[in-house]
Order: structure tokens, then C-alpha cells, then sequence
């Protein structure tokens, strides 16, 4: 039977030094191919939700399955190469190297695992985000838009089960954050690319198909098929209700 859920949290906490819960008790799964937004208040747990899913913080208890392989039975370097072959992380900063090419930083991942950068698989990834034309452009020489494009390629490269973005549009402006999300509801609709997103912008979040929102390091509620307009109203409610 095919595998429907990419990645799946049952009953995970997370605590902090100094009596800080981050996570308590969340249970989810993000289905293969959907496109998830996840939001709350600043210091709702949203990072920590996503640190954990991406296998790059451990969970204090609970359990956290991406691709069908439950994260805490793997070691440490059975979870790098995980990290590194199934996920992608993509952040409001977009973390390219500034002297190496858009080809050159797409084609990173691939080095780093040892690999001879695959010319037609980095090609493929800079063509998917819209920037064929560019590959010998360095950071510098492209915009914030095409910058965060660039990072996206970098974390497609390895044709990674799941994307997570955290704030992936957060400094951006309007105009180049919808180019951004038009990219990724883009990628979820013809390649079946499952991404799992925090965002704190309403009309952000209605590019998914369903929103999460956390607050106090818990499921609050979610809301599916959103609209810019519906998600404001329930993050004024959750805000109402802290
Ligand atoms: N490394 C850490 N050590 C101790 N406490 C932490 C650490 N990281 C996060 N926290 C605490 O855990 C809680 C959740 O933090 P988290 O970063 O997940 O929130 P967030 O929802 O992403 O907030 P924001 O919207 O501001 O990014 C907060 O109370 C935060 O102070
Ligand atoms: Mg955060």
C-alpha cells in the first residue's frame, strides 16, 4: 500500500530548558501532496513543530514519522542522510553563498552528499522555480523573489519527499511574496509536492489547502480550503482567546 501520509506527528512534546513547553501533545499528519500553512502567535511553537517534523530537533517524547520511517528509531547519521535526501527547509532568510552561481548553489546539496552535481537534475530544479535564464547569476545580481526561488530549487534538488518553509515569504514584499506562493501552490498541483509552511500573512496561508493554527504550544483548530478573509477572522479569535 502506498504511503499517503509524508509526515506524521503522534503525540509529541517538547520541552525546553527553564520550564518552556514548546510542544504539548500535538498529533497530525500532513498528507502526500497537500500543501499546508501553519500559524498562531509568536511563541505559539510553530518553529519547534517544524524543527521537529524535519528531524532537526528531537522531540521530548512522542513520536514523528516522515516518509513512512519513524525518526526516533533512526541514528544520528541515518537521520542526516534522511534530513539531507527527504527534506527540504527553506527560511525567511534565504542562506544562498554569495560567491557561488544560482547553478552552483542549487547543485550544493548534491556536492555535499558527495555526489557530482547532477547538470540535468539542477537545470530541472532552476527551471521548476521559473529561473532557467539565471543559473549563472549570483545572489547579488538577483532579487529578494528570485533569491528565495533559488533557495526553493536548492531544496527540491534532492527531490525530497516533503518541503518545509518557516516564513518563506516573511521579507519579501506583496507583490514578489504571491510569486513565491504561486510557485509553491505550482509545485503541489503538478508535481504533487507536499510542503508544510508557517506564515503569519492570512493571504500567504490561502494559498494552502488547509490551515493549522497553534497556540500555547497546541492544536488550536484548522481550517480547510481557506480564504485570506476566514483566516484573519480566526486568528483575531485565537489572538481573543490567549
Ligand atoms: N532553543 C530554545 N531554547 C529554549 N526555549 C526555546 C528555544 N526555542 C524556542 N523556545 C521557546 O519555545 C516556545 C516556542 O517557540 P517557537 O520558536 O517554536 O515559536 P514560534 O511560534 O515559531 O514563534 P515566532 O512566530 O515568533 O517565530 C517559545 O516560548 C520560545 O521562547
Ligand atoms: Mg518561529
Amino acid at each position: 500500500m502506498k504511503y499517503t501520509q509524508a509526515v506524521e506527528l503522534d503525540s509529541v512534546t517538547k520541552h525546553y530548558p527553564h520550564g518552556v513547553t514548546a510542544l504539548d501533545d500535538v498529533t497530525i499528519g500532513f498528507g502526500a501532496g497537500t500543501f499546508t500553512a501553519v500559524m498562531g502567535p509568536s511563541g505559539s511553537g510553530k518553529s519547534t513543530l517544524l524543527q521537529c517534523a524535519a528531524g532537526l530537533d528531537r522531540p521530548s517524547s512522542g513520536r514523528v514519522v516522515v516518509d513512512g520511517r519513524d525518526l526516533a528509531a533512526l541514528g544520528e547519521r541515518k537521520l542526516t542522510l534522511l534530513r539531507r535526501d527527504r527534506i527540504g527547509f527553506v527560511f525567511q532568510s534565504f542562506n544562498l553563498l554569495p560567491s557561488l552561481t544560482a547553478e552552483q548553489n542549487v547543485g550544493l546539496p548534491l556536492r555535499l552528499a558527495g555526489r557530482r552535481p547532477d547538470k540535468e537534475a539542477v537545470r530541472q530544479s532552476l527551471a521548476a522555480v521559473g529561473l532557467a535564464d539565471r543559473a549563472h547569476h549570483r545572489p547579488a545580481e538577483l532579487s529578494g523573489g528570485q533569491q528565495q526561488r533559488v533557495a526553493i530549487a536548492r531544496a527540491l534538488v534532492t527531490r525530497p519527499a516533503v518541503l518545509f518553509g518557516d516564513e518563506p515569504t516573511g521579507a519579501l514584499d506583496a507583490g514578489t511574496s504571491r510569486d513565491v506562493l504561486r510557485l509553491l501552490r505550482t509545485l503541489v498541483d503538478k508535481q504533487a509536492q507536499t510542503i508544510i509552511m508557517v506564515t503569519h500573512d492570512p493571504v500567504a496561508a490561502s494559498y494552502a489547502d488547509r490551515v493549522v493554527f497553534l497556540t500555547d504550544g497546541r492544536v488550536y483548530g484548522e481550517l480547510p480550503d481557506p480564504t485570506a478573509e476566514l483566516v484573519a477572522t480566526r486568528m483575531l479569535q485565537l489572538e481573543a482567546s490567549c
